[in-house]
């Protein structure tokens, strides 16, 4: 190994060992709020219309990662996502709602949902996936996949890229 080599695995390694550090030092101290305030992550309210088939394949995406889901079936939901300060262009077909009040519109990947409630940014409502997709959680079409962005919405009403999805495996 040239000492060029050499260096840059040193380098490799040790900035490797600092995130890991970081990261486990953001994620104990994002649990240790949870549960000193008795907020269970695992729980999702979704709302869907009784006859949406994407919808109920994307309940059994999040129950794979964990999630115990509670359905509820509305015809109209509009009015309920207004409610919850989901503007129209940030819409898709369910709205899931955490214990805590976060919303997640839409066919948001269940991973990028338990960061989300890890981190809880500061003046967040949620995540959303705008319209539907192909390829998202749900939205599978043989082996079709379109790159999409997930939003992070913020409470005033403007929104930010949270991820960037640019293949199918990057999902999970
Ligand atoms: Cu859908
Ligand atoms: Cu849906």
């Amino acid at each position: 190994m040239s000492f060029a080599q050499k260096s840059l695995l040193i380098l490799t390694l040790s900035v490797t060992a600092f995130l890991a550090s970081c990261s486990q030092a953001d994620e104990s101290s994002a649990e240790k709020k949870l549960k000193s305030a008795n907020i269970n992550l695992t729980q999702l309210d979704i709302y869907k219309n009784p006859s949406c088939g994407c919808c109920k394949k994307w309940v059994q995406h999040v129950n794979e990662y964990g999630f115990q889901s509670d359905v509820h079936n509305q015809a109209t939901l509009s009015y309920f996502k207004q409610e919850k300060g989901i503007q129209p262009r940030y819409r898709s077909c369910h709205t899931a709602v955490s214990e805590n009040g976060y919303v997640f519109e839409g066919h948001v990947p269940a991973k990028f949902i338990q960061q989300f409630l890890l981190e809880q940014p500061s003046d967040a409502l949620g995540l959303s996936v705008p319209a539907m997709p192909v390829g998202t959680p749900g939205m599978e079409v043989g082996d079709k996949f379109m790159p999409y962005r997930v939003l992070l919405l913020k409470k005033d009403g403007s929104s930010e890229v949270y991820a960037v999805v640019k293949s199918y495996k990057e999902q999970f």
